[in-house]
């Protein structure tokens, strides 16, 4: 089956869906944009101004709806790994059933686990950056943020021989000073897995299938037996359901 492609039309498309959560997020509150588009509030995205080097596409229901495809897509995205057990767990999960992910990986969990990330390459899915430790870029100042995104960069690209391009900052911590200094596409989230609160299988998996549409990018951690577990299980079901599981550069055209 052919994977879909959503042409937004942008030369570079940097997309911002945002679901805020915890407090986590706020940092560009300025230029934010508010879209009705999902009932109970669970949308949220934002717009910061990116010059001349990024423009923006915010993905949106009406984008898919008018997307000349059948089916519908969801990207599963993995932060804060890898991690030897669960990430390797994972792996075999998605390998089995054909499945891509985006893994936005730690820098600092990367030494010893160089082959988890060979994996990732070989196996098809997608590479990403969530800096070298988990702090808050945006409290961190410019040089800071730079030396940890750059660090990063230099391992995966060590290991794979490619930069990532996409970045995810830790607690979605992110505003327009920050994003000057890194010639990368952030990417946020539409539907946060609640993951690392839940711990507990059927309730990951229900929260996210009470949730999921059509082009949502969801926030997991592999580096929890139950995120894992979730995972494979959502896959399961949501297959089931008729969706297709893509990266998230499948889901923005640059
Ligand atoms: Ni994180």
């Amino acid at each position: 089956m052919g994977k879909k492609r959503w042409k937004l039309g942008q030369k570079t498309a940097l997309l911002m869906a945002v679901l805020m959560l915890e407090g986590s997020c706020l940092g560009a509150a300025a230029g934010m944009l508010r879209f009705g588009g999902r009932e109970n509030g669970g949308w949220e995205n934002r717009r910061g101004d990116y010059s001349a080097r990024h423009q923006m596409a915010v993905y949106d229901a009406a984008a898919k709806a008018n997307a000349e495809s059948p089916g519908k897509v969801v990207a599963l995205t993995f932060d804060d790994g890898p991690h030897e057990t669960y990430t390797a767990l994972l792996l075999d999960g998605l390998k089995e059933r054909g499945v891509k992910a985006t893994f936005f990986l730690m820098g600092q969990s990367i030494e010893g686990k160089e082959e988890l990330v060979r994996r990732m390459q070989q196996e098809g899915h997608l590479i990403g950056n969530h800096s070298y430790q988990h702090i808050q870029l945006t409290k961190a100042g410019e040089g800071t943020v730079c030396e940890a995104v750059e660090r990063t960069e230099e391992i995966i690209e060590g290991i794979t021989g490619e930069r990532p391009r996409y970045l995810r900052p830790p607690y979605g911590d992110w505003n327009e000073n920050l994003e000057c200094q890194l010639d990368m596409t952030t990417v946020f989230w539409s539907i946060d897995s609640l993951d690392w609160k839940l711990k507990n299988t059927e309730k990951i998996v229900e929260n996210v299938e009470k949730k999921v549409r059509d082009g949502d990018i969801i926030l997991m951690h592999d580096i929890f037996s139950t995120s894992v577990e979730a995972a494979l299980e959502l896959v399961d079901r949501l297959e089931k359901k008729g969706y297709q599981f893509v990266t998230v550069e499948e889901l923005i055209i640059e």
